[in-house]
């Protein structure tokens, strides 16, 4: 038995993790689903967005598949999913983005960076400490590198001309990259977000710290369709969680709208975790059949309901096992 630990959180979080659970549990009946709560709702009942309880739950389970949590920006509220990467030490943040002429794999340093948790506010100011440490940036280049070697090269994205952070952060990865005999080049954060979307046919994996890949990856979403169709996945030691890149969308929440694909290649990338390529690929192929026949959730310019969508490639399934 193999057990999944889901996270609705809200907005269409609650429209595409549905679609991509029924999708896993066609797959794999021997999966047990058990559902987590957390957010903002959980927020004003109890006073905490995640308990200790919930990171507990969390814990257990052998994968999670998660959907998205509106976070306000409130000093006092701290994000739902920076408090699981950070208590899980999910610490690779693996973004691919495939499509025509697309294939691109974003590894975001995932638990420092700009998003360390250090901060505070002042009556005048307020303070966010970026910490880059040669730990952090090893494991997350040694998660790079292998990738990279069994591809094509990699790229480190970086702001080293202006932050002395970064100057750790290329050695680091230069340095890895020499030892596991990876090609490398190392690209300015700003220009690189401009290049890759000009031509990513120049880009394989590109690692870089926290927030520039939280950005560059938005960014990238252009190229293959926007952002209902990046999956992704945070990776540490011991846990493992799967999440579309997009956030709760509440501008088309409660809708039928929102494009589940998203999240159904975040649970074949779940599958693939699980060590069940096979499955992962039923899926894949499956959301790929229904995409060419047309079937198409409007941010793509169809006419298709999140569900509808998640029906037709829950057919394909059943054709492809
Ligand atoms: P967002 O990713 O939720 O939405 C950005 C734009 O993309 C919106 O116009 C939305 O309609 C569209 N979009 C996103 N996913 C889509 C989908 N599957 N299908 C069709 N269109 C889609 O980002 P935004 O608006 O900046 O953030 C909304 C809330 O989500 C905020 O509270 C933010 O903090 C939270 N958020 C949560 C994340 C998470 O839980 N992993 C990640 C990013 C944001
Ligand atoms: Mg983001």
């Amino acid at each position: 038995m193999v057990k999944v630990a889901v996270v609705e959180g809200d907005g269409i979080g609650r429209e595409v993790v549905p679609v991509a659970r029924d999708i896993l549990a066609a797959v794999r009946p021997d999966i047990e689903f058990f559902d987590v709560e957390v957010g903002y709702g959980r927020w004003e009942r109890t006073g905490s967005a995640c308990g200790e309880e919930t990171i507990a739950d969390l814990r257990s389970a052998d994968a999670i598949l998660f959907g998205a949590v509106t976070t306000p920006p409130d000093p006092g509220y701290r994000s739902v999913l920076l408090q699981i990467r950070h208590a899980l030490d999910l610490y690779a943040n693996v973004r691919p983005i495939r499509g025509e002429g697309v294939d691109v794999v974003i590894v975001r340093e995932n638990t420092e960076g700009l998003y360390s948790g250090i901060e505070w506010t002042e009556p005048d100011r307020a303070c966010t400490v970026r910490v880059v440490s040669r730990r952090g940036s090893e494991r997350i280049a040694r998660y790079a590198c292998p990738l990279a070697k069994s591809r094509r090269h990699l790229t480190v994205g970086n702001k080293a001309n202006v932050l002395k952070s970064d100057c750790l952060f290329v050695e680091v990865c230069t340095a890895e990259a020499a030892r596991a005999g990876v090609s490398c080049r190392t690209s300015y954060i700003d220009a690189l977000c401009l290049d890759l979307l000009m031509h990513p046919d120049r880009y394989d994996v590109i690692v870089t710290t926290n927030i520039f890949g939280d950005i560059l990856s938005d960014a990238a979403a252009y190229l293959v369709g926007g952002l209902g169709m990046l999956p992704s996945a945070n990776i540490g030691e011991r846990h493992a969680l799967f999440e579309p890149v997009h956030g709760s969308a509440p501008d088309i929440a409660g809708k039928n709208v929102a494009n589940p694909v998203a999240a159904i290649q975040s649970a074949a990338m779940l599958l693939e975790h699980l060590g069940d390529p096979a499955s992962a690929a039923v899926v894949e192929e499956a959301v790929d059949r229904v995409l060419r026949a047309g079937i198409r959730t409007p941010d793509l310019g169809g006419v298709a309901g999140t569900r509808e969508f998640g029906a037709a490639v829950l057919r394909e399934v059943g054709r492809g096992k």
